[in-house]
């Protein structure tokens, strides 16, 4: 389903919806949390790499010789935001095991509220690569702009990003600065409240997934 953002993509199949419900419910548990998350990312992971291109192959069945499509050879890599990326990483490594991953690690400058990088791991062949970032809550939309703009900075050419939530504002800064990286998400929700919390949203994404307050 397409949104207001013209860059944004809002996947509104049922499973993904209803696994969503689950997470955003304050009465999941810590291990429901961490289960439905990789769940669903499994389902986000389909729809983010709808596009991927196909080849054919010969091959042989046990009955006769076929034509069987093939992904083209075309190279992955898998970019968690630490921490909270992590929960939605598994599932992304369960629909494409052969993936690589980076990590990124920002966190936010208690002054000037900007991202400050701490931590950053790509593989050498960054450029080649489909990045897929992944951050489950696109809030005020600096983390992922700054993680975005780093790996342009490393060679990515072509990113995307996997969100579970997204507040419109961060959709809003995001957007207006990286217009050309599409982005997968389950919902824009109502908005960002004075604490940088996503309304409804779920809360903290990363306490909700490893038990932290
Ligand atoms: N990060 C979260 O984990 N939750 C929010 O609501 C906003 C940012």
């Amino acid at each position: 389903m397409t949104s207001a953002f013209p860059s944004v993509t809002v996947l509104d199949h049922p499973l993904v919806q209803h696994k969503l419900s689950l997470l955003r419910d304050r009465e999941t548990s810590t291990n429901g949390f961490r289960r439905i998350a990789r769940e669903m990312s499994l389902l986000m992971c389909y729809e983010v790499t709808r596009d991927l291109p196909l080849t054919m192959v010969e091959i042989e069945t046990p009955l006769e010789r076929m034509q069987a499509p093939q992904l083209l050879g075309k190279k992955l890599c898998f970019v968690p935001i630490l921490r909270a990326g992590n929960g939605i990483l598994d599932g992304m490594l369960d629909a494409v095991p052969v993936a690589r991953v980076g990590h990124i690690g920002l966190y936010r400058d208690p002054q000037t509220l900007e991202p400050v990088e701490y931590y950053l791991k790509l593989p050498d062949d960054i450029q080649e690569r489909l990045v897929i970032v992944v951050d489950p809550m696109l809030a005020t939309g600096h983390s992922v702009a700054a993680a975005v703009a780093r790996l342009k900075e490393a060679g990515a050419a072509q990113i995307r990003v996997v969100c579970l939530i997204c507040a419109p504002e961060g959709l809003t800064t995001f957007t207006t600065e990286h217009p050309d990286v599409p982005v997968f998400t389950a919902s824009i929700d109502r908005c960002l409240d004075d604490h940088g919390y996503i309304r409804p949203g779920l809360g903290d994404a990363g306490d909700r997934l490893y038990g932290t307050k």
